[in-house]
């Protein structure tokens, strides 16, 4: 480390913003063929650790931490599902992903876990992630010396890092995308009239595998998290507040959007945690700016009704990783240049496949009563027809990365 004017400035070869999925997938990524990364985070270890988002892995994504030697707590401890159930009018179907996919399946795994299991393993193998940075910013992207700035202990010292590339992974609004000139990047935005209200229950499972309901009175979505900890999900008001709801009128909503006709119950518990998400879906491109290359939610956001914001932002840094790999072997930037065209063919089936399955699913009371029953005959169709459902199911468990 030397000191430049005020700053202390250290040196790596990529250097990371954000210890997300794609951040910490990226680290692994590089690490394993032999380029140097280090990783400026803003939150700390534990917020980090603790945030509860997502929970559904790819087929692909669980290969890969199993590729990794990252997956030895995951294959213990996720839940296997072989595919799930949409409900609707009152019936339960079953889209049995594993026997339309070839043998891939559904796996439950919180976001959280993932974090904690490569942060472990990023520090053991002497990784570095700067926790607990502030005011982050990016310079000099049109060099061939990207700098990276922020202060060490959010107010502390203020360190650089000097490195040959950045990769901004810094979620939704980190400060990577807007270091894209505005005229640079065209920005694509639908933002939905509802949102998600999510909640964790002490409960055993009520049944064995994800159940995605449409109903007159919203969406519901029954998932898991362990033998003891369930995770629900109900449509509501994006602006809602969360005092809005006690826990006798989640359960009542769950009760109601998840019923059928055949004595099926759900098991409540006590709720220990809930909160409300906005939906948008949202794609920026390019993806890449001079020697900073955007990743993950940093790039696109996609509702969340198609289970693919994490997956997605893992696929992005596959393929900026091999980029990466050709430039440090053979010194061409061409597949670098690339980048942004080859994740955006898959993110923009991802965002089509989100949009699909969120206006199929979702009330949405400023559609027309035509609109609403088209979408019960798409439900109809995929359950009754089996190239809907393997159209359906070949996008759940993931479209190859290629
Ligand atoms: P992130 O996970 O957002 O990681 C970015 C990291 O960058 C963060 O750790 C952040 O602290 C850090 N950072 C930000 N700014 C700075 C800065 N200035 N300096 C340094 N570091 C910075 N997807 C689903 O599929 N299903 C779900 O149920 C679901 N629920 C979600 C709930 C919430 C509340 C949110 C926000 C997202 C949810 N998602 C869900 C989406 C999914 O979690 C994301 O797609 C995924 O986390 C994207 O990973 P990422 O690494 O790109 O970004
Ligand atoms: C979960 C989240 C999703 O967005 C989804 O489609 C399925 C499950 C979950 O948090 O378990």
């Amino acid at each position: 480390m030397v000191n430049r004017g005020r700053a202390r400035v250290r040196r790596t070869q990529v250097g990371i913003i954000g210890a997300g999925p794609a951040g910490l997938f990226l680290a692994h990524l590089l690490h394993r063929q032999g380029i140097e990364s280090v990783i400026v985070e803003n939150r700390n270890r534990a917020e980090i650790e603790g945030t509860i988002r997502a929970g559904v892995l790819e087929q692909w994504t669980v290969d890969l931490m199993n590729e990794m030697g990252l997956g030895a707590r995951m294959m213990r401890e996720a839940h296997f599902h072989s595919g799930i159930t949409l409900r609707f009018n009152g019936k339960s179907h079953h889209i049995d992903m594993e026997g339309l996919t070839g043998g891939k399946r559904v796996t439950v795994y919180a976001q959280h876990e993932v974090i904690r299991d490569l942060v472990a393993a990023r520090l053991e193998d002497g990784g570095e992630i700067v926790f607990n940075v502030g005011e982050t910013s990016l310079h000099d992207l049109d060099t061939d010396r990207p700098k990276i700035r922020y202060r060490r202990d959010r107010d502390g010292e203020v360190e650089e890092i000097h490195c040959d590339f950045i990769a901004g992974c810094d979620g939704f609004h980190g400060p990577s995308r807007p270091a894209i000139p505005e005229a640079a990047r065209t920005e694509y935005q639908k933002v939905y009239p509802f949102g998600w209200l999510g909640i964790l229950t002490e409960a055993p499972p009520s049944y064995p595998e994800l159940i995605y309901a449409n109903h007159e009175r919203g969406f519901a979505l029954l998932s898991t998290r362990s033998p003891e900890i369930q995770r629900l999900y109900i449509q509501c008001d994006p602006k809602d507040d969360i005092a809005n709801w006690s826990d006798d009128r989640i359960w009542s909503e769950l009760h109601a959007r998840l019923a059928t006709k055949d004595g099926w119950s759900l098991t409540e518990g006590p709720i220990f945690q809930k909160g409300i998400i906005a939906m948008r879906s949202f794609v920026c491109d390019p993806m890449q700016h001079g020697r900073l290359f955007i990743a993950g939610d940093a790039a696109h956001i996609v509702p969340p009704t198609g289970a693919k914001g994490l997956n997605l932002a893992v696929a992005d840094v596959v393929v900026l990783s091999r980029g990466l790999v050709d430039y440090y072997r053979s010194g061409r930037m061409e597949r670098l240049e690339q980048y942004s065209a080859t994740a955006l063919r898959r993110i923009w089936k991802a965002e089509r496949f989100s949009w699909y399955m969120t206006t199929m699913l979702h009330r949405n009371e400023a559609e027309t009563p035509f609109e609403q029953r088209i979408h019960l005959a798409d439900l109809d169709y995929v359950v009754h027809s089996r190239a809907a459902a393997t159209a359906l199911a070949e996008n759940y468990v993931g479209l190859p990365i290629d």
